[in-house]
């Protein structure tokens, strides 16, 4: 009998926006800019991990925000080349 294979590595990027000047949300602190460059990265080093859009994880002023597949909520305020990296090997 084969071991069972390991769950997917699923990385969640909050995209919800929020409306009004008021209310910070990850929409309107560069979540898109974000998720691109996340799955560029994924594909340019063929990462097997799925990178997809998510509703809010409740940090909407600390965003953009992912949830990385172990339930960490990280927040990720800029898109840094070496920082998107550093995330993704650490699978
Ligand atoms: S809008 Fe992203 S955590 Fe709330």
């Amino acid at each position: 009998m084969e071991p069972p294979e390991p769950p997917p590595l699923v990385l969640l990027v909050c995209t919800n926006r929020r409306f009004g000047w008021d209310r910070p949300s990850c929409a309107g602190r560069g979540a898109r800019k974000l998720l691109k460059a996340l799955r560029a990265e994924a594909a340019a080093r063929a990462l097997p991990i799925t990178i997809t859009e998510a509703p809010c994880q409740g940090r909407c002023s600390r965003g953009p925000v992912v949830r990385l597949p172990d339930g960490e909520v990280r927040s990720i305020p800029k898109v840094v080349p070496d920082a998107i990296a550093h995330l993704l090997l650490g699978f």
